[in-house]
């Protein structure tokens, strides 16, 4: 427990001894028992009126605050004389999140789970099942979470934000890398809005801090040659790990290690999707100097965007400095066989080059 700006945040540790929470999409009631305790953390309520707001009876109510409890959430009182939440609980639920990101298009549709394979899978099933353009997928935590390249995303329970977003931008496929790099700049913005801190871009969308990487972004699409049908968004913030395994270590860090102290996910989130809806509307209300805006921000954001040596994993490998980012936003690397562009990322800065 740790506090900040005067919130009291408690992590939900859904990953508990005695089961592990339920795969699915959360019931929404529990949501809505949450929100009405957090409106009005002051006082005792009784539970005929959360039955009555519910529409509902008490022993519903009762069933519903001890699955809370079982999933972490800290309810005091009992049916007698009522429920308190003890302090502000972060978690990533509709009831919590949807009405800080009211007036966005990620307003309306959030889905939550306290466990799930992968937000991006599902939101890629539901994508092709023609869920809207807007819908978040907020997860506690995921089991099989993916990362770029085919690697896994660890994403240990409650500690960070797992989430994917559904986009149907009218853009061409070949501008699709755009959205990935709006998707950075929106985590950064948030990143340091909320904590102060100062995140580094390492394109085209890794976001570090003092060369640990803290998140990664993973962007899927399906589209026509000329067309993009729908794009999911998938970001993976490391926020309150106080540690991670060996071999990530010397690599991964989280914003509760480089900031000293937790966060709060869902002031976090909130921030993160306000900041992608502003650029996304940004990018889809069109013309050129929003690309221009958009390649700005990110060298002023990326310590790799330019005069950098780095090392591309691409093509057997291969080292140069980095020339800022071509009209589609692909990285310029002049080497000694002239300048190249990476296409499909794998950039480090090379041993001894780090800022
Ligand atoms: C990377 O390799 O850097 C990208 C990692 C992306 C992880 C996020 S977590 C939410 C979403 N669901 C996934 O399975 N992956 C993305």
């Amino acid at each position: 427990m740790s506090t900040e700006r005067g919130f009291t945040i408690v992590r939900s540790n859904t990953f508990r001894a005695d089961g592990a929470p339920p795969e699915g999409l959360t019931d929404a009631r529990l949501g809505r028992i949450v929100r009405l305790l957090s409106d009005n953390a002051t006082l005792v309520i009784s539970g005929t009126r959360i039955a009555e707001e519910l529409g509902t009876t008490r022993s519903e109510v009762w069933r519903a605050i001890e699955h809370l409890r079982e999933l972490g959430v800290r309810i005091t009182g009992h049916p007698a004389e009522g429920y308190q939440l003890e302090s502000v609980a972060d978690l990533l639920l509709p009831d919590i999140v949807g009405p800080l990101v009211k007036g966005t298009i990620f307003g309306s549709q959030i889905r939550h789970f306290f466990r799930i394979g992968s937000t991006n899978s599902t939101a890629m099933n539901s994508a092709a099942e023609d869920e809207a353009e807007g819908t978040v997928f907020f997860a506690e935590q995921q089991v099989a979470g993916r990362g770029r390249g085919g690697n896994t995303w660890d994403s240990a329970p409650s500690d960070g934000i797992y989430c994917s977003v559904i986009l149907r931008p009218r853009l061409s496929p070949a501008d699709a890398l755009l959205l990935s790099l709006i998707a950075g700049l929106a985590v950064t913005e948030a990143v340091q809005g909320t904590t102060g801190l100062h995140p580094d871009l390492r394109w085209p969308n890794d976001v570090l801090i003092e060369e640990k990487k803290f998140c990664g972004i993973l962007t899927e699409m399906n589209a026509e040659a000329t067309r993009v049908r729908y794009v999911v968004v998938g970001i993976g913030i490391n926020v309150n790990q106080a540690s991670f395994p060996p071999e990530l270590e010397p690599i991964a860090t989280s914003l509760r290690i480089a900031g000293g102290h937790e966060w709060s996910r869902v002031q976090l989130a909130a921030a993160l999707l306000k900041s992608l809806d502003a650029w996304y509307r940004k990018l889809t209300s069109g013309g050129d100097d929003v690309r221009d805006e958009i390649f700005r921000e990110f060298e002023e954001r990326s310590s790799f965007a330019r005069a950098r040596l780095v090392h591309v994993d691409e093509e057997g490998g291969y080292e140069g400095v980095t020339e800022g980012l071509d009209d589609h936003g692909f990285l310029r690397v002049r080497t000694d066989r002239g300048v190249r562009t990476v296409f499909s990322g794998g950039v480090r800065a090379v041993a001894g080059h780090e800022r």
